[in-house]
């Protein structure tokens, strides 16, 4: 194979386009520990706006976003509630214990969501000599829901269940954009009953690097000396600033096309290996599949054909589309699939 791999592993592998490029290069800059880099405050501004929240707080990676957010809003020696299979429940390193000083509860997680009924049965056994809960933790979108958004009657539910129980709620919206383009709303109108959320820069957004939480202001201020005690205040940020506010600008209204190559994706891979996936369930850049449907070695003989695809855990296997994904890469993907697929 020679020429460029089409790598649909993750929405992450992106490369800063020219434009981009050419806004971190120019970007104004200043020390941002001393909050004098203009690039990161208008960047936190602007992400404040969209989200609906006081503030917000640029980071360089949505786990620590995440990380600080739980240190923020938790209290140690309690429980914080997300999805069984969410991502600060699998792939965080058990930072929130570490970290914190709370344990993270699996809520019942069939595809990353949960609802008001499950906060409140965890609220009803810490009457039952368990830890008292301190946090609610969502992801939208939900990975392990597919790349599925939450619904706005879904979140409400969990929201006034947690409010009931006057628990913050933290939003892992490492993908909210693509929710929002999802179901059509603009983000804030997902985040409403949320105290915080954060969002990335660096996945089906294009950027390089960096994340940013948005909440209240008191919760932001808490949040800045937080990260600093994580190592993750920068200086001169707004090289990379730049690179979130262009894609910002640029690179949000597009979501949808990755939405739809995605289903194309899907109905190729159904057809190709029946019973690997129900394409219905493809509502955003993720193509989740069941990877027991698939051949023996199927990850190295896509790789031999120009294609790399990944394992998101043992049973499942993931295509994701992204800002460096276009039409002819589908093509080619679902030519290599059919291959394979015609060759056992
Ligand atoms: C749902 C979700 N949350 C948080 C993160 C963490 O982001 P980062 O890789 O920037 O730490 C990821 C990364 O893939 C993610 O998929």
């Amino acid at each position: 194979m020679t020429g460029r791999m089409i790598d649909l592993r993750s929405d992450t592998v992106t490369r800063p386009t020219d434009g981009m490029r050419r806004a971190m290069a120019e970007a104004e800059v200043g020390d941002d520990v001393y909050g004098e880099d203009p690039s990161v405050n208008r960047l936190q501004a602007e992400a404040a706006e969209r989200m609906g929240t006081e503030a917000a707080l640029f980071m360089p990676s949505g786990t620590m976003c995440n990380q600080v957010a739980i240190a923020v809003l938790s209290q140690p020696g309690t429980d914080v509630l997300a999805a069984g299979r969410a991502h600060v429940v699998r792939y965080e390193m058990a930072g929130a214990a570490r970290n914190a000083g709370v344990q993270l509860k699996g809520l019942p997680d069939d595809a990353g969501f949960f609802t008001g009924a499950d906060v409140d049965a965890a609220l009803e056994s810490s009457a039952h000599h368990q830890p008292p809960v301190s946090l609610v933790c969502i992801e939208n979108t939900a990975q392990a829901g597919g790349g599925r958004p939450w619904r706005a009657g879904e979140l409400a539910d969990v929201a006034a269940s947690a409010a009931r129980h006057s628990l913050p709620v933290h939003c892992d919206g490492a993908r909210i954009f693509n929710a929002a383009a999802a179901v059509g709303i603009e983000p804030r109108g997902l985040v409403e009953g949320c105290t915080t959320v954060m969002f990335c820069l660096s996945k089906g957004l294009g950027g390089p690097v960096g994340s940013v939480l948005c909440g209240p202001a008191g919760a932001i201020d808490e949040a800045r000396q937080e990260r600093r005690r994580l190592g993750g205040a920068m200086r001169q940020a707004g090289v990379l600033a730049a690179a979130g506010l262009y894609a910002l600008e640029h690179h949000i209204e597009r979501l949808a096309e990755d939405h739809a190559r995605a289903r194309r994706l899907a109905d190729g891979v159904a057809e190709c290996f029946p019973g690997s996936i129900d394409p219905d369930g493809v509502e955003t850049n993720m193509v989740c599949c069941d990877a027991s449907a698939f051949p023996e070695k199927f990850l190295a003989r896509l790789a031999d054909r120009g294609v790399l695809a990944g394992m998101l855990d043992p049973d499942t296997l993931r295509f994701t589309t992204h800002l460096d994904v276009d039409d002819d890469s589908v093509e080619a993907t679902l030519t290599a699939l059919a291959d394979i697929a015609r060759k056992g």
